[in-house]
Parts: C-alpha cells; sequence; structure tokens
C-alpha cells in the first residue's frame, strides 16, 4: 500500500510523527511525507521535524503564505501534480488548516482514498476558517479517526456513515507522552518556578488592534504579580508590533521567538497555568493536568472543558484576570484524561489502515 501523508503547519507536525512511527513497522506499506510549505520558517517547521524524528518531506510543495483563496488553491494545484505522479493509494490528512482541506478536495476530485486524523471536531462557528476546514474535510473522507466520542456524534449528525468512523484516541497525546521525559531535560535553565504561559494566534484575537492593545495591557498587569512568558507566533509578532510600537519585554512580558516542540512542552508541563487561543494547547493541558484559560468563546474540542482542565472566558479579559487571580490563590480547575488519551492512537490508526 502507498501512503500519502499531507503536512503544512506547525500543528500537523506532532500529529503525523507518531501516525508516521507506527506505520514504518508495517512492512507491506511504503510512506512518503508531502509538506506544502504553509509553514515554512525554521522555527514553525524544520525543528519539529527534527525534534520528532520525522524524516525530512520526499516533496515540499513551498506554497508559503497568502490568503486564504491564493493558499488553498496553490496547495490544490501542486498536490494535484503530486498525486497524478506518485499514485497513492490513500493519503493522510490532519487536523484543520488549509493544506488538509486543500488535500482532500484534490484527492476526492482524483479518486484517491482520504483518511482525516482528528475527524469530528465542531466549534459550530463558520466564522472560523478551520471550521470551513474541517466541515470540508469530513464530508470528503473516506475514514476519519476521531479523538474523542464527541467527533463521532458530529458525525453521524452530519450523515457520515458509522463504518467508516473510528474512534482512536488523540495522536497529538502519543506525541506528548513520547517526548515528556526528553522535553524535561530541556528545561531552559533560569525558568522561573512560577508563571503565565501565553500563547495568541488567532485571527478573530490578534488581528483585532483595539482587543490586542487592551490583552496586552492586562497581561503587563499580570506580569507585576507573576512571570508572563509569551512565546509569538509570526502573525501576532507583525500585529503587535504595530499596538506597542517597541520591543515588548518592557512591559513585564517575556516576548520569545516561537518555541522547539520540547521547549514549549517542557514550559507547559511546568506552567501555573496557560492563556492560549489555540487548539492543540487545550489538549495538552487537559493531559499535563495545567488550568488552560481559552480565550475564545467556543471549542472543538468540548472534552477538554467536560473533562479536562480548560475554562473557556470568551474575548472577556476581566475574566481572564479574575480566573489567573483565582488560579494564582489555589481555586484551579482539576480534570481528568479523556478515554485513548493514551500514547497509542497511532497504533490504532496503523491497524485499522492495514486491515
Ligand atoms: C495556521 C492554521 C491554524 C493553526 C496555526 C498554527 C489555517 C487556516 N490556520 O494559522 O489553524 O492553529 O496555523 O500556527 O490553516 N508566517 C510566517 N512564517 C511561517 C508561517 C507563517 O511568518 O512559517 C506568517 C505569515 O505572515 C502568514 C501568517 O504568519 O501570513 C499566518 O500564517 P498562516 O499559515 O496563513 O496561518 P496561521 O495563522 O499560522
Amino acid at each position: 500500500m502507498k501512503l500519502i501523508h499531507v503536512v503544512g503547519a506547525r500543528p500537523n507536525f506532532m500529529k503525523a510523527a507518531p501516525v508516521y512511527r507506527a506505520l514504518h513497522a508495517c512492512p507491506s506499506v511504503q510512506q512518503q511525507i508531502v509538506h506544502t510549505g504553509q509553514h515554512y520558517d525554521a522555527n514553525m517547521s524544520d525543528i519539529f521535524f527534527q525534534q520528532l524524528s520525522i524524516p525530512a518531506p520526499d516533496i515540499n510543495l513551498q506554497v508559503g503564505s497568502g490568503s486564504h483563496a491564493q493558499q488553498t488553491a496553490e496547495i490544490i494545484s501542486r498536490f494535484e501534480a503530486v498525486v497524478l505522479n506518485e499514485k497513492p493509494d490513500i493519503v493522510l490528512v490532519y487536523g484543520d488548516v488549509n493544506s488538509t482541506v486543500a488535500a482532500a478536495l484534490v484527492c476526492a476530485k482524483l479518486g484517491v482514498k482520504i483518511a482525516h486524523v482528528e475527524a469530528g471536531l465542531r466549534s459550530f462557528d463558520r466564522t472560523m476558517p478551520e471550521e470551513i476546514n474541517r466541515l470540508v474535510t469530513d464530508q470528503l473522507a473516506d475514514i476519519l479517526f476521531t479523538p474523542s466520542e464527541d467527533g463521532d456524534r458530529n458525525l453521524v449528525r452530519e450523515g457520515v456513515p458509522a463504518s467508516k468512523i473510528h474512534m482512536v484516541g488523540n495522536v497529538m497525546i502519543d506525541t506528548l507522552i513520547r517526548m515528556l521525559p526528553e522535553a524535561e531535560k530541556q528545561i531552559p535553565t533560569g525558568l522561573p518556578s512560577c508563571y503565565i504561559l501565553v500563547t495568541l494566534h488567532r485571527p478573530s484575537n490578534v488581528d483585532d488592534v483595539d482587543w490586542l492593545t487592551a490583552a496586552h495591557a492586562m497581561l503587563s498587569e499580570v506580569a507585576r504579580e507573576i512571570p508572563v512568558i509569551f512565546p509569538i507566533h509570526p502573525r501576532t509578532r507583525q500585529r503587535l508590533n504595530n499596538v506597542v510600537k517597541q520591543e515588548a519585554n518592557s512591559d513585564g512580558i517575556r516576548l520569545l521567538e516561537p518555541l522547539s516542540y520540547l521547549e514549549f512542552l517542557g514550559m507547559q508541563a511546568h506552567a501555573t497555568a496557560l492563556v492560549t487561543d489555540s487548539g492543540g494547547i487545550q489538549e495538552e493541558t487537559t493531559y499535563l493536568g495545567i488550568p488552560c484559560i481559552t480565550l475564545r468563546e467556543n471549542t472543538e474540542r468540548p472534552v477538554t472543558v467536560d473533562v479536562g482542565t480548560n475554562i473557556l472566558v470568551g474575548r472577556d479579559l476581566g475574566r481572564v484576570r479574575e480566573t489567573i487571580a483565582q488560579t494564582l490563590a489555589g481555586n484551579l480547575k482539576r480534570g481528568s484524561i479523556p478515554p485513548l488519551w493514551d500514547g497509542h492512537a497511532a497504533e490504532r490508526i496503523a491497524k485499522i489502515l492495514t486491515q
């Protein structure tokens, strides 16, 4: 069986790594990795391949940045040529980024089977580009691997036959479990014993200049009580430069370049709390048992709220401040680990694919 993994953006890499490893143990499977080039900075891409021991991509489409239409269209056009040339039996797509939906569209039109890893997640918010990517990809996929039961329910409601749906658990947690001991060894020296770790990159937050200005001011206030460490996504860096018109470290917030997987995982594991609008971090903090304050109105990962440590505060910065204060006072949200987030999701995927 010839199989192509399509990856493009940072959160794809830690999801594909365990699936690649699990399939590597299957002699009947020939694997290729196609990187769309959606993320291209060394610290948004290459470092993840090195740390996660994923082989260098066989093909890099080098699409780079652009509007959603441009980026998606470039991937479609360049990936079609790859599929025609390589003739895979199946293409694996991950998560909800533009690379995911673009590759799925190509395969659907060429009659190549699609497996979607992390299927079924829904925020029910179609203003999020990722929600559109999830809806379309799941309608096109032939095999849908879900991380949690809510995913199965969403897919059945949308008319996906139950025979195509497999709840396998969370591949991102496979990677976390495998890499955590190594991450512990790479904790940067000089890290404070308590700190709030922040990530923000969602356009609905960081493209709103007034909100970003207010969020920056709120974090500066928090930084008077507890160190605030903020590794900055390139999009946020561009926006923040307009907002604060200076290197913002002066406001007590420690701004860092985007961190590698191991550095960030180590920092997460020791943080007092996370403040984020990321998807994957909601899951990682739930596994680690660290409070996660999510600056979004909704989440496609409700299990992290119902079972895990995630608290949705919307874009209400007052609530963020309050929730941090409660956490510092020892009133933390405790949670447990969702079913099948056990480090073996990718093995289940490999078994189903090879059967
Ligand atoms: C994408 C995903 C988002 C995911 C995020 C993780 C979509 C629709 N969004 O958003 O779901 O959570 O990745 O990071 O696919 N840039 C660089 N260097 C890079 C990559 C990006 O400078 O290596 C800058 C560019 O200015 C680019 C901007 O960041 O325009 C945004 O990148 P893009 O890939 O369009 O989306 P993300 O915001 O990263």
